[in-house]
């Protein structure tokens, strides 16, 4: 080992993802630090007096003590710029298909990569002139990724001047785009501290709603451009095939999925199937607009914690330039217990279950990162971060910690139930207690958009659920048949309704993504259907002389149906409603 200057930093204890370091009295809180010369990463989470504590970012098996730390005085930050999309990066950015076709499947510690391939070259097209003025957030110019997006090249939000020399064409990130007047240059890329939330001109309210393609959350609780939502389950209730419905075919221009201390094959398979699969909108890979960041259950606790914090940067970076931006956190909850265990390795004093007392207000932090802004720079641009967050409540009790959490600070709720799960209703959404604050508000902007009638059908759909909630409840203590023929028609409409409009299989090619015209259509026609029914009961018909299986199975039909054949099937339902009773037209 090379002989250490007295007062040089230098390891003294590590424990799991935690070490401590003497000679750090200059360090800063949150810089980054490299351990060894294997370079393992770290970064500084308290400093007292000559004394630091790490939490390191990778395994730490098989460090020694007394190794020597290089400081390297800035926090941990993101490289953004061109490259990212249908990239996979690691929680503190490095390229894992990268790492893994050089160091085979295992990272070595220490193992770095650029996030962006110093190699790779993107044709730059400037769209402001030398001599131009510029400021923070400004675009000086664009490159096309991944064949058709518009990759805006922002100025940093704390660079500005004037532009002295542009060098348009193929440019690698090291090459510079241009130099400005105080002799400084521009990159493709810039780097962002993962922390600190980037900056916007102005906030602006949440009036557009984030098209999810999935009925039960468009139609019943739908979530607005820019917001936050939780979506608690316990193990097995469906919430990362939601996350990856809504990654696939929700209205985003760009997704980033962040699979946090979840399951490695999962993400192997978002890879593979994001690849193949198209955006129903564009007609573009799914990959082509997805950043994919990987820290699974197997992977170092620490940067669980970053790798959230990371995801958001990079899609505020989208944001920046004007487009929608999503994120799906699959799962906050292994985030909260990377805070955990880091807070009870540092010996603070712990909350609620063990849970640092912090936990709510980092919580609160990292929703408000969410939101529709108006662009920092020139040309008026708006964007937003929508956040889709799965939480997994150990035993899917939703009174602990972490789910509370969120719903304090999240726009709605999308809560999964165990028991719908396991009668294959899926999305298995309670229905009785998800809740969205958006609700009101999204629903007068889809009956602009897509039809006066969408929220007072909503509104009909939301009484007949709660009243057949109510009536669930009689009927199992005396028995449907001792029902009024109106309610038990009411019950039969509502599982109509459960399975047709509610239901949604997201294996079904036809059907995994309804677009909001579908989605009213098939809600509507199930309310003709009972409609039909209730009036059949007025005209003199008993509910046993009704036949809503044939009505049904159309539906179902209808539902299923490939988009070219959805109005024929819409008008068998039709005829079958009008069949419903025989005795109707005697
Ligand atoms: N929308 C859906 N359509 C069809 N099957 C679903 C749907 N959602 C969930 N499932 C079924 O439930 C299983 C568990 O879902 P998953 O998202 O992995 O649960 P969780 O992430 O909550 O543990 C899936 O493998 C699938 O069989
Ligand atoms: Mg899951």
């Amino acid at each position: 080992m090379s002989p250490l200057k007295k007062n040089a930093p230098r390891l003294t204890r590590v424990v799991g993802a935690l070490a401590e370091a003497t000679g750090m009295r200059e360090a800063k809180l949150n810089e980054l630090v490299r351990i060894g010369d294997s370079g393992l990463l770290a970064e500084v989470l308290r400093i007292t007096g000559d004394r630091a504590t790490l939490q390191v970012f990778e395994e730490t098996m098989g460090v020694a003590l007394e190794e020597p730390l290089t400081r390297e005085g800035l926090p941990l930050a993101v490289e953004l710029g061109p490259g990212l999309l249908g990239s996979v990066i690691d929680g503190i950015g490095r390229p894992l298909t990268e790492l893994a076709v050089r160091s085979g499947d295992f990272l070595l510690p220490g193992a770095d990569a650029p996030t962006i391939d110093r190699a790779r070259r993107f044709a730059f097209t400037p769209t402001i002139s030398e001599g131009a003025t510029i400021g923070p957030g400004d675009v000086v110019g664009t490159v096309v990724e991944r064949g058709a997006f518009e990759h805006r090249i922002l100025v940093p939000p704390d660079r500005q001047g004037v532009i002295a020399k542009l060098f348009a064409g193929e440019r690698t990130v090291e090459e510079p785009i241009a130099e400005l007047t105080d002799g400084s240059t521009l990159f493709l890329t810039h780097r962002w501290p993962v922390r600190r939330p980037r900056p916007i001109a102005a906030r602006l309210d949440a009036s557009r709603p984030f098209l999810t393609g999935q009925r039960v959350f468009d139609f019943l609780f739908p979530i607005a451009e820019g917001g936050t939502v939780a979506v608690p389950g316990g193990f097995g209730t469906g919430k990362t095939v939601i996350e990856q419905s809504l990654a696939k075919y929700a209205e985003a221009d760009v997704v980033v999925y962040i699979g946090c201390g979840e399951r490695g094959n999962e993400m192997a398979e978002v890879l593979h199937e994001f690849g193949r699969l198209k955006d129903p909108r564009t007609g573009r890979a799914v990959l082509d607009r997805t950043v994919l960041v990987v820290n699974t259950s197997n992977m170092p606790v620490a940067a669980r914690e970053s790798s959230i914090y990371l995801g958001l940067t990079i899609a505020e970076y989208f944001r920046d330039q004007g487009y929608r931006a999503a994120v799906m956190a699959d799962s906050l909850s292994r985030w909260a217990e990377a805070l955990r265990e880091i807070g009870s390795r540092l010996q603070e004093m712990p909350g609620e279950e063990g849970y640092p007392t912090y936990l709510a207000s980092r919580a609160a932090k990292l929703h408000e990162r969410a939101g529709r802004v108006r662009c920092l720079g020139a040309g008026n641009r708006e964007g937003s971060v929508t956040l889709i967050s799965a939480v997994s409540p150990p035993g899917g009790d939703f009174s602990e910690p972490v789910t509370q959490a969120c719903l304090r600070v999240a726009g709605a709720l999308w809560a999964l139930d165990p028991a719908l799960a396991h009668q294959r209703q899926f999305p298995a959404v309670d229905w009785h207690t998800s809740y969205s604050l958006y609700s009101e508000a999204m629903g007068a902007a889809f009956d602009a958009s897509c039809d006066p009638g969408w929220s007072k059908a909503r509104a009909t759909i939301v009484e007949l659920l709660q009243r057949d909630g109510e009536l669930r409840e009689v009927a199992s203590v005396v028995g449907p048949e001792a029902l009024e023929d109106p309610d038990r028609l009411l019950l039969q409409a509502s599982a109509i309704i459960r399975e047709i409009v509610l239901g949604q299989s997201a294996y079904d090619v036809n059907d995994a993504y309804s677009p909001p015209a579908k989605t009213y259509r098939l809600a509507r026609v199930s309310l003709e259907l009972f409609e039909a029914g209730k009036a059949a009961l007025k005209k003199g018909a008993t509910y046993g002389e009704l036949d809503l299986s044939g009505a049904r199975r159309a539906l179902a039909m209808m539902r299923d149906a490939p988009a070219v054949d959805f109005e024929a099937r819409a008008n068998d339902v039709t005829a079958r409603i009008t069949g419903l009773w025989r005795g109707a037209s005697s």
